[in-house]
């Protein structure tokens, strides 16, 4: 993989992405495309080295952009989306223009040009699990997912897979769990609870916080994501997942502890319309077929660096603060 797209290289999961391979695979050149929409920001891939990196400004369903991308690259990496639930709630619209005709964009490019294409989704295409449910997602799990935002990664799966089997597109998917880790926007659950802490207002925790999410850590889907890029089988879909379910209410209390607030400085709010109850991953196949396994098992850990970060970067994210605040009061959330 001598040169490689990454869509959506500047938003969270992406920009992690970018700096991981730029420190990891010494021969890899990057061309990040990304629109730089609320939820892209090009200070996230401040000190990359630009010898190895190249940041064009543009959107996936721009074709004729794409399609010249795609005639100089081996390979793309697709993380481009839009990826918040509860904005996909407030305004579908987006999701299914960037997440079904953007991925379709991409697809079209890969099929002219022969371009190897790694599609990133969710978990959440799955749909939920129950608390007491001793299943977890695996590769063969019914795909049924529950918002405007997972039914559209849903329907760029299924995009994805027709390609490789009608048109032989060389493809691999994976489906990875709630990350989390530096850089990630503060609209997100961890972000916003500790941003709310350091702006002086209480933490917001939807429903009765029971809720269960499967955490990973940024880095470690990052390098899941190059060992599929590598050496995953062409058309084959790997689950990825650290092992990491808490409930909200666990997490939420952990980042109050390592900040010094009681257990109960939060505000129980109105729960999302259609919130899934809980997502957990198996991931053996990844481990088993591909020899991964994660770096960052220690959650309490991470979550106290990813805090850090957060203390350390507030010229990152004070400026969104009020905009982010005022979206969710209008949803009284
Ligand atoms: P993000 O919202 O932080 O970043 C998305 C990036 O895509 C931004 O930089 C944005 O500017 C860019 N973008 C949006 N629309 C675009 C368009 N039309 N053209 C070009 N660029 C565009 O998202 P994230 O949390 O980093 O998620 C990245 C990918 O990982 C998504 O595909 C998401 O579905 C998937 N994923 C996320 C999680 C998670 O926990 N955040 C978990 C599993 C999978
Ligand atoms: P989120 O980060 O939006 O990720 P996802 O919906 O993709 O899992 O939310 C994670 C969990 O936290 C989810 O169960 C919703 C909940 N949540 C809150 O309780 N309060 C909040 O302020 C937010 C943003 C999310």
């Amino acid at each position: 993989m001598k040169s490689i797209i990454v869509t959506g290289g500047a938003g969270f999961i992406g920009s992690n992405f970018v700096h991981w391979v730029l420190d990891n695979k010494p021969d890899t050149q990057v061309t990040v495309l990304d629109a730089l929409t609320y939820a892209g920001n090009r200070e996230n891939l401040l000190g990359c080295d630009e010898a190895r990196m190249r940041f064009v400004h543009g959107d996936i369903c721009d074709v004729d952009l794409v399609d010249g991308l795609f005639a100089e690259a081996d390979a793309c990496v697709h993380f481009a989306a839009e990826s918040h639930n509860d904005n996909s709630i407030a305004d579908p619209s987006p999701f299914l223009r960037t997440n079904v005709q953007g991925t379709f964009t991409l697809l079209e490019a890969a099929r002219k040009h022969g371009t190897r294409f790694h599609h990133i989704s969710t978990d959440e295409v799955y749909g939920d699990l129950a608390l007491d449910d001793p299943k977890r997602f695996t590769e063969e799990s019914p795909y049924r997912p529950s918002s405007p935002y997972s039914s559209t990664k849903a329907a760029s799966d299924h995009l994805v897979r027709a390609w490789y089997r009608t048109y032989g597109v060389p493809v691999t998917l994976s489906n990875c769990s709630n990350n989390y880790g530096p850089r990630q926007h503060i609209e997100k659950f961890i972000p916003r609870q500790i941003t709310n802490i350091l702006s002086g207002l209480r933490p917001k925790l939807y429903g009765d916080g029971r809720n269960v999410r499967d955490w990973i850590h940024v880095d470690d889907h990052s390098s899941a994501v190059w060992t599929i890029l590598e050496n995953g089988a062409l058309g084959e879909t790997y689950l990825i997942g650290a092992d990491g379910e808490r409930s909200n209410i666990d997490v939420l209390r952990s980042i109050l502890e390592v900040m010094g607030r009681g257990a109960d400085d939060f505000d129980w709010v109105k729960d999302r319309p259609g919130h899934d109850r809980r997502y957990a991953i198996d991931s053996s196949k990844l481990r088993r077929d591909l020899g991964w396994s994660p770096e960052h098992t220690n959650f309490d850990e991470g979550l106290r660096q990813t805090i850090q970060w957060y203390i350390d970067n507030e010229s990152w994210w004070r400026s969104e603060k009020e905009a982010t605040e005022a979206k969710y009061a209008a949803s009284a959330q």
